[in-house]
């Protein structure tokens, strides 16, 4: 069994090649990422292993079927860079459904305090001895009010760490659960009433956007909004837009619509062309990073195992348990 794995990073290959080595498997690891001048590395391997920002379009799927690959494995959760209904089933697609909920959520709450208590601004400060307090003033968040939106493995870890700050928590999902101390709500009375907004649900079609002009309008003047989900869930240049013209408290963004021509890559000598990211990270009420909230030792283990158990799985022909279809 040989697999083409592509976007690999320095951090990925030794978890990978402890189970794959275990597993008899080969892995032939690719900086690039997967697309359509890439999708040729793929000859002779079994199946691709890929991540976020690989693109598993409609016609990179029949490029890989044509180079003979029987498996799609992804080493995320989320699979919307997969066009899942032009694979219409003719190959399986594997994702690792849950690697560390706590990472992310323990990510989201990171961002959050650097924000509202100017962790980010103090670093930089005391490095160059100035320990003026002047703007560093902050806001308690116990007693305030986050709103949840989908309340899955990562949202409810959000939730319990919320919790210990004894903050009141509203939610809202398309599945709304039985969690204790969590009142479901609509979007707008989510959006009105909170005072930190925390994406958790997945990116679709009905997803995208969500936080657009419209949303933004209903939130308070002084609410955060955190996403560490999918970048396509906000409008960024509606985001943008309110955060010039101060109607919205700030944002914590781990992920963001056009990461892929920018995240997981060093651009320190270069200018960024994206003027929305590049005035985003200039905010001083903006807290970016680029789609790192996964990464743990902890995470990188479990994604490395479950994937490597998800190919074993299919090429024993025993049942998959994590394949993903429309
Ligand atoms: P999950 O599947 O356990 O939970 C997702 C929740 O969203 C479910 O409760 C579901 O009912 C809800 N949902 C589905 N459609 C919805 C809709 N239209 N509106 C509102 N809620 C809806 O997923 P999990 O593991 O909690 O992950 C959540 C998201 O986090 C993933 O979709 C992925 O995009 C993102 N993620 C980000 C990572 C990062 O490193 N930044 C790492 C892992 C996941």
């Amino acid at each position: 069994m040989r697999i083409a794995f592509f976007d690999a990073k320095g951090y990925d290959k030794p978890s990978f090649e402890k189970y794959a080595d275990e597993a008899g498997i080969t892995i032939k690891f690719y900086e690039t990422k997967l697309c359509e001048d890439t999708v040729t590395l793929a000859r002779g391997c079994d199946g691709v292993c890929v991540f976020v920002n690989d693109e598993v379009s409609a016609t990179v799927i029949d490029m890989l079927l044509e180079e003979g690959c029987k498996f799609i494995a992804l080493r995320c959760a989320g699979y919307n860079n997969v066009d899942l209904k032009h694979l219409n089933g003719r190959m399986p697609v594997f994702h690792v459904p849950a690697y560390s909920p706590h990472s992310v959520a323990e990510h989201a709450m990171a961002m959050l305090l650097t924000s509202i208590r100017r962790i980010h601004k103090a670093y930089i400060r005391t490095r160059d001895f100035n320990f003026s307090l002047n703007g560093m003033t902050g806001f308690d968040l116990h007693s305030k009010t986050v709103g949840i939106v989908g309340t899955g493995k990562i949202g409810r870890c959000f939730i319990d760490i919320c919790r210990g700050f004894g903050m009141k928590i509203l939610a809202y999902d398309k599945y709304p659960a039985d969690i204790p101390d969590v009142t479901y709500v609509d979007t707008d009375t989510l959006f009105r009433e909170s005072d930190i907004i925390s994406l958790h649900c997945p990116l679709m079609k009905d997803t995208y956007h969500m936080i657009d002009e419209n949303a933004i309008e209903k939130m308070k003047k002084r609410a955060i909004i955190i996403n560490t989900s999918r970048g396509a869930l906000i409008d960024a240049r509606a985001l943008l837009s309110a955060i010039k013209e101060r109607r919205i408290g700030g944002a914590c963004l781990d992920v963001y619509e056009e990461e892929s021509d920018f995240f997981f890559e060093d651009f320190s000598n270069h200018i960024v062309e994206d003027d929305i990211l590049t005035r985003l990270i200039s905010m001083p009420n903006v807290i970016v990073t680029s789609h790192q909230a996964f990464l743990t030792e902890e995470a990188l283990d479990n994604i490395a195992q479950t994937t490597v158990e998800n190919i074993t799985a299919f090429m024993n022909g025993e049942t998959l348990k994590n394949t993903v279809s429309i």
